[in-house]
């Protein structure tokens, strides 16, 4: 018995779900007993359509370590930030396998832009592409692509500003019409690094795409991923940053921002981000988010970063991106 109950789905949501230890709770215990129960955490994951909450790891943020301790027990692999182009500024001065998301120096990140406008027609928080933007997977330009992220709340802003959104791209599929499921079937996306010039603001602005290295390169992922653990197959994609809009973003499809991809494009973030598919984390201090980047989008949302202060700590675990990827070298390492 690992003694974690699981409680499914998340508040408000039609999947995810929250762990807790019973008894004794706070990130010692829980590190303890996963650790003892390596396949419990993963398990519970799966089982919660690849959106899990561990709220109380407030002990992580004086003992960061603890975090890169439950990361690995995720995968393989727990991303150390100082073995690729991660500007020192975003990794943790004493832990490299923490990416910091802050707005506050050294990191100094901005928050996205609010939606315009800033509310539904009928009043709601927008989470629907085209009027939510920045969905995303995370690292889906490389290949092999990252499996699970784990992403916690040191100083959390205000609840009502800073969410982080999910789509359960794994039910969006089930739920795609016949024709669209044959259309995406084979299908590949071209994904890139939102830096590369190429996403689709800097290709409507007309600048000219600067010259990548080849460890920068677009990379093609299919649009229909099958699940390594649970065979089920989910919808992987981006959306404006971070698909390559010069020649894609899908490969054998008219290209560009006007092209017949990208009216496919916008219908099927559109479906994913349904609300019907999406749940809005509200963040307090010390919750733990874990999320499979295999099965679900995610977006971060604006906060006021003028009178907020917001430190998040990401770590990026991989090992097990099925068997596509069997045997290929890393894309995003130079040679
Ligand atoms: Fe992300």
């Amino acid at each position: 018995m690992s003694g974690f109950e699981l409680v499914r789905p998340l508040l408000g949501a039609s999947f995810g779900g929250t762990v807790r230890l019973a008894g004794a709770g706070g990130a010692q215990g829980v590190i303890q007993a996963a650790e003892a129960s390596p396949g419990a955490l993963p398990q519970a994951l799966a089982e919660s359509g690849g959106l899990m909450l561990i709220p109380n790891m407030d002990a992580m943020t004086d003992e960061p370590d603890l975090l890169v301790r439950l990361s690995r027990l995720f995968g393989s692999e727990v991303e150390d930030y100082r073995e690729n182009l991660t500007p020192r500024n975003m990794v943790h001065e004493t832990v490299p396998e923490i990416f910091v998301v802050s707005n506050i120096p050294p990191a100094s990140r901005p928050p996205p832009r609010q939606p315009d406008p800033p509310l539904t027609e009928d009043g709601r928080f927008p989470v629907q592409f085209p009027h939510r933007r920045g969905w995303h997977t995370d690292q889906s330009y490389r290949r092999p692509p990252p499996d699970i992220s784990l992403f916690l709340a040191v100083e959390p802003v205000p609840q009502g500003q800073g969410q982080t959104l999910f789509a359960d791209a794994t039910a969006a599929y089930d739920a795609l019409p016949a024709a669209l499921k044959a259309r995406v079937e084979g299908l590949e996306g071209i994904h890139v690094g939102s830096s590369a010039g190429r996403k689709r603001d800097a290709v409507l602005a007309g600048e000219t795409p600067r010259t990548l290295r080849p460890h920068e390169a677009p990379q093609r992922q299919p649009v229909v991923r099958v699940h390594p653990v649970t065979g089920r197959r989910a919808l992987y994609l981006c959306e404006f940053g971070q698909m390559d809009w010069v020649d894609g973003p899908f490969a054998g499809m008219e290209p560009g921002p006007f092209g017949d991809g990208a009216a496919l494009l916008t219908e099927l973030m559109a479906h994913i981000t349904q609300p019907a598919f999406v749940y809005v984390h509200e963040w307090t201090r010390g919750d733990l988010v874990v999320w499979d980047n295999r099965c679900l989008v995610h977006a971060a949302t604006w906060f006021d970063a003028e009178h907020e202060r917001r430190v998040m700590w990401r770590t990026t675990v991989s090992g097990n991106p099925g068997a596509l990827y069997a045997g290929e070298r890393k894309s995003w390492i130079a040679a």
